[in-house]
């Protein structure tokens, strides 16, 4: 069965935490073991984090909108901001690139959700803003005993 759910919050930094743990209570219902239910908040926390930092400039007026969609087995997230926007995604993407070194970034965020997750998709347009899509399968755990 499909089930879907979307927050909508202010751009600052003390909602990172709200947001991580929604989305982890929220995936509960697939039953991930303690190693996928740590990747999937910490992913939430790096693109929220790069929403509020690179897409707002830490503007509190903004929002960020989070969708997941959970199925039988697996999850998605988009976590979209209509902020700055990414000039060259695959750059972006690149470990240990970033544009904020002076706040001692360390240009290692999409490396870990690229990790952490099974795809990765980023959509972003200078001006307008940036989506981050991301799909993680998690192990069917429940299922062991009868399929
Ligand atoms: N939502 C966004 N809006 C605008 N630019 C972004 C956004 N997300 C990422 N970026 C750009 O992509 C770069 C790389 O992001 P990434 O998360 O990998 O590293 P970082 O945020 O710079 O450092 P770290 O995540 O390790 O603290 C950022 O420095 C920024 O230029
Ligand atoms: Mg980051």
């Amino acid at each position: 069965m499909k089930n879907e759910m979307k927050l909508e919050f202010s751009a600052v930094s003390e909602n990172e935490a709200f947001a991580r743990v929604s989305v982890g209570a929220f995936a509960a219902q697939l039953d991930p073991n303690m190693d996928e239910l740590t990747e999937l908040k910490t992913v939430v926390s790096e693109a929220v984090t790069n929403a509020i930092i690179h897409g707002y400039h830490e503007n509190p007026a903004s929002t960020i909108i989070i969708m997941v969609q959970i199925d039988s087995d697996a999850i998605e997230i988009s976590i979209k901001d209509n902020g700055a926007g990414i000039d060259n995604i695959d750059k972006a993407r690149e470990p240990l690139f970033t544009t904020k070194p002076e706040l001692e970034r360390s240009g290692m965020g999409f490396t870990i959700m690229e990790n952490f997750m099974d795809e990765v998709e980023i959509t972003s347009e200078p001006g307008r803003g940036t989506t981050v899509y991301m799909k993680k399968k998690l192990a069917r755990r429940r299922q062991s005993l009868f399929n």
